[in-house]
C-alpha cells in the first residue's frame, strides 16, 4: 500500500489566490506595475504595524538591498548568526563587506548576545539578526549594543512572519528588516520579499535602488548604480489574498506546534523567550546525536514522510569559511530535524511522526 506523502511544508492557497492571478491576465497587468504592488505593501504594513513596506523579488535581494541603503561598503564588516540560512551571510558578500560569525545561544538558537562585543571591531558597521526558524531575538540586548558601539540593525524577518515580541511584530526594532515570500514560508507569492523601516529616507533609497535608480524627475536618468529588484503584480496578487487569511494559517500553525511540543516534550527545541510569541515556521528539535538524525530521517522516510537537517553553519561553506569554531551550531547543525509544518497538517499525521521519532531516537 503507497502511503500518501508528507511534505515538510506546502502553501496553503485558499480565498483569492487564483480569482487575483486570473485578474491580473485579464487586465494583462502581469509585470511589475499594478494595482496588487500598492495593495499588497499596504495590507503588509497594516499586519505588521509599520508605517511602509516595500516589496521586491525574493527576501535575498531584500537583505542586498537593506545593506546598500544602510551605504555598508567593501571592507566594512557585519555581525551575523553563523547559524542561519545562506542568504543572510550572501547577501553581506555581494557588497564585498565582511560576515563576521558570531555563535547560536545553547536556548534559543539565535545569535548569542553575549557574543556579540567580542566580534565588534573598529570595521563593524552593522548587525544582521536573524528570527530562526521564527523564534524571536533578543531584541533587547541587540538593541543596547547598537545603541552603545553605533552600529545599524538589520533584523533577517525571513522566517518569522507572525512573530512576537511584547506585542509588536519582529521587524520594528530593525533600521531595516526584511521578510521572505518564498513557497515554504508563512505566507508566500511564490518568490519574493518585502522591507520595512520607520525611516523615509531609507524606504525612498530602497524604492529607488530597486528600480534601477531611476530619477524620480527625468525619464530614464539613472544617477547611480540600481537594481531590478521588482516584485510582480501577479506575485503580489498571491500575497494580498494570503494576507487575508495569514491569522488563520497562524492560528492553525500553533495548534501543530503545540502538538508536536507535547508529544515529543523528552526532546530539546527552541526557548521562547519571556514576551516572545514564536510563529513556528518550523517544526524543529534536537535529537541525541548524529546518528540518531540519520535513523530518525530515515525511518521518517520509509513512511513517506519529508523533514530536512537543520542548517549547516555558514562558517563551514567554502565561499564564508572561518577557522574559528562556533560549538553550538556546529552541534544544532549535527543534531537537529525540521518536521512537516504546513497549515493542512493533520493532528494524527503528527502523532504518527512523533511515534516514528522517539521509536528512532536511540
Ligand atoms: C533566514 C533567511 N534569510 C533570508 C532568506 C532569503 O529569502 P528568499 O529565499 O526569499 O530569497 C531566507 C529564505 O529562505 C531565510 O531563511
Amino acid at each position: 500500500m503507497t502511503r500518501e506523502f508528507i511534505p515538510i511544508y506546502k502553501p496553503y492557497l485558499k480565498g483569492k489566490v487564483k480569482d487575483n492571478i486570473i485578474e491580473c491576465y485579464n487586465s494583462s497587468w502581469i509585470s511589475s506595475k499594478g494595482k496588487f504592488i500598492d495593495k499588497f505593501e499596504n495590507s503588509f504594513s497594516k499586519f505588521v504595524g509599520c508605517k511602509e513596506a516595500v516589496s521586491v523579488t525574493n527576501g535575498t535581494v531584500a537583505l542586498h538591498l537593506a545593506l546598500l541603503a544602510l551605504n555598508i561598503k567593501p571592507e566594512d564588516e557585519v555581525i551575523v548568526p553563523t547559524f542561519s540560512y545562506v542568504a543572510s551571510a550572501n547577501a553581506i558578500k555581494y557588497l564585498g563587506a565582511k560576515p563576521v560569525f558570531v555563535d547560536s545561544n545553547e536556548l534559543t538558537w539565535n545569535i548569542d548576545t553575549s557574543k556579540i562585543v567580542e566580534a565588534i571591531t573598529p570595521k563593524t558597521k552593522a548587525i544582521m539578526c536573524v528570527h530562526i526558524y521564527g523564534n524571536p531575538c533578543n531584541m533587547n540586548e541587540i538593541k543596547k549594543i547598537c545603541k552603545k558601539f553605533n552600529l545599524k540593525l538589520i533584523e533577517d524577518c525571513a522566517e518569522a512572519l507572525g512573530s512576537y515580541i511584547n506585542n509588536d511584530h519582529v521587524g520594528l526594532n530593525g533600521d531595516i528588516s526584511i521578510f521572505s515570500f518564498f513557497g515554504n514560508k508563512t505566507i508566500t507569492t511564490g518568490e519574493g520579499g518585502m522591507l520595512i523601516s520607520k525611516n523615509k529616507k531609507l524606504i525612498n533609497r530602497i524604492r529607488k535602488l530597486k528600480n534601477q535608480s531611476v530619477s524620480n524627475f527625468k525619464e530614464y536618468w539613472h544617477d547611480e548604480l540600481g537594481y531590478n529588484y521588482r516584485m510582480t503584480n501577479i506575485c503580489a496578487s498571491i500575497g494580498v489574498a494570503q494576507l487575508e487569511y495569514v491569522k488563520e494559517i497562524l492560528q492553525k500553525k500553533r495548534v501543530i506546534a503545540k502538538r508536536y511540543i507535547s508529544n515529543l516534550n523528552q526532546l530539546k527545541s527552541q526557548t521562547v523567550l519571556p514576551g516572545s510569541i514564536n510563529s513556528y515556521w518550523l517544526n524543529v528539535f534536537r535529537l541525541n546525536n548524529k546518528k540518531s538524525v540519520k535513523k530518525v530521517r530515515e525511518a521518517l522516510k520509509n513512511n513517506n514522510i519529508e523533514t530536512r537537517p537543520f542548517f549547516s553553519p555558514l562558517h563551514k561553506m567554502p565561499h564564508l569559511h572561518s577557522k574559528q569554531k562556533f560549538i553550538i551550531s556546529e552541534k544544532l547543525s549535527e543534531q537537529g530535524v525540521c518536521l512537516p509544518s504546513f497549515p493542512e497538517l493533520k493532528i494524527k499525521e503528527i502523532d504518527k511522526i512523533c511515534d516514528i521519532i522517539i521509536k528512532n531516537n536511540a
